[in-house]
């Protein structure tokens, strides 16, 4: 009897442990978790956490449901986190950019500065290139990251503040207020 019982927990015990090395990932879930909680003010949504690593959780291994291939957010200024919504974000991936009739993939950021590209609208073939641009911005105004992004579609994997020589700081369009749209 007791022999038997052991031979049960024992199975138990293994299957939850095969379950637990499937789905669990202590590096994932210690990522997600130092993300935080979401802002009671904010809804979850296209509006949330900017400049955070959104593939964080939407890199298509949870939390989020809805996976992205590249995603971030631009601020207006080098020194203020103030977001910066209509910007052009221009991304032209390996098969783009060495043809000069491809104008690559535009996506614009929202009233957060954010923008993200659903995983199904385009899967990019790295490395890609990036320039912003915004339609009523002063002549000349706009950015280009002279780099290219190598593999990770989560531009705060990179672009964070503190600046340091861990990172070139946050994503930002202009470096005085000259250079912004109108009214911003
Ligand atoms: C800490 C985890 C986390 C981070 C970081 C995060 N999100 Fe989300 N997001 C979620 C969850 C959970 C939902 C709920 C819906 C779902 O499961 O897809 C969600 C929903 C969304 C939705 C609505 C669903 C959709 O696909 O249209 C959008 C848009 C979105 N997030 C954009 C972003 C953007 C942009 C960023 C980065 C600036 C970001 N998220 C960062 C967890 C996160
Ligand atoms: C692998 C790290 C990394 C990732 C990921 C990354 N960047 Fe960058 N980015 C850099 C570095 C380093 C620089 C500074 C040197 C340069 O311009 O190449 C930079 C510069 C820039 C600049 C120019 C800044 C300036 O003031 O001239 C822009 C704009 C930019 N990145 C946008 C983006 C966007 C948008 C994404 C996501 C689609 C992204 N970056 C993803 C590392 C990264």
């Amino acid at each position: 009897m007791r022999a038997n019982l052991s031979i049960v927990v024992l199975a138990a015990l293994s299957a939850f442990m095969m379950l637990g090395n499937a789905c669990g990932d202590p590096v994932h879930d210690d990522l997600v978790s130092a993300l935080g909680a979401e802002n009671p003010k904010v809804p979850t949504g296209p509006l949330h956490r900017p400049g955070q690593p959104c593939m964080a959780c939407h890199g298509g291994r949870g939390p989020a449901k809805s996976a992205f291939s590249m995603a971030g957010t631009v601020f207006a200024l080098i020194d203020k986190t103030d977001p910066l919504s209509g910007v052009v974000v221009n991304l032209k991936d390996s098969v783009a950019y060495p043809d000069p009739n491809s104008k690559g993939i535009d996506t614009t950021t929202n009233a957060a500065g954010n923008f993200f590209l659903h995983s199904d609208e385009f899967t990019p073939a790295y490395p890609v290139h990036v320039k912003l641009s915004h339609p009523t911005a002063p002549a000349g105004a706009g950015k280009v990251m002279y780099s290219h992004v190598g593999r990770d579609g989560s531009c705060a994997s990179c672009h964070h503040d503190p600046v340091g020589t861990e990172s070139p700081g946050h994503i930002y369009f202009a470096d005085d207020p000259s250079g912004l749209p109108p009214s911003q």
